[in-house]
């Protein structure tokens, strides 16, 4: 396992929509891993496989509270079977938009068909925090980030700030 440097925005990359995965693999459970230890040394909850560079429809996420009871979970060619009509507000960030929150609504529950870390097919029914979380990571796979659904001036904004801090970061 080893911690790879996650993509912030502005970054082409982070836009490109990822492909399906064919099999299940070894090289794609050492992906996961990678992306775990990854998204853990980040504090992140979740991690889309592009965030790290990689064009693949494969997210790992974490929602334990205890950070001594790791609940690892691994989806790959995620799809969403079903979504609620009712509506939940949370305030999101992201690995790939550091420091910057906002309040975002999505449907507050979903059904996702996918395959598991063995390649088996499973279905979750999430609400709650999972429900947004899942739905944020898949965002991922279509190259949308949170950003995305707030008005072009505060989009703008983050995007110069973020762009600025990028600059210093090189200066320094
Ligand atoms: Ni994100």
């Amino acid at each position: 396992m080893s911690v790879k440097k996650i993509l912030t925005e502005p970054n082409k990359l982070l836009r490109q929509v990822s492909m399906p995965v064919e099999k299940v693999g070894d090289q794609e459970r050492q992906l996961m891993d990678d992306m775990l230890d990854t998204m853990y040394s980040a504090n992140g909850i979740g991690l889309a496989a592009i965030q790290i560079g990689v064009p693949k429809r494969i997210i790992v996420m974490d929602l334990s509270k205890d950070e001594n009871k790791k609940e690892p979970m691994y989806f790959v060619n995620p799809v969403i079977k079903n979504k609620n009509l009712e509506k939940a507000k949370y305030e999101e960030g992201c690995l790939s938009v550091p420091n910057q929150f906002a309040e975002i609504e999505r449907p507050n529950g979903c059904e996702v068909e996918y395959l598991d870390y063995s390649g088996r097919k499973k279905i979750l029914k999430a609400d709650g925090l999972l429900a947004t979380c899942i739905q944020h990571e898949m965002d991922h796979l279509e190259g949308i980030l949170f950003i995305d659904y707030l008005s072009k001036l505060k989009k703008s904004m983050i995007i110069k700030k973020l762009s600025k801090s990028k600059l210093s970061r090189i200066v320094v």
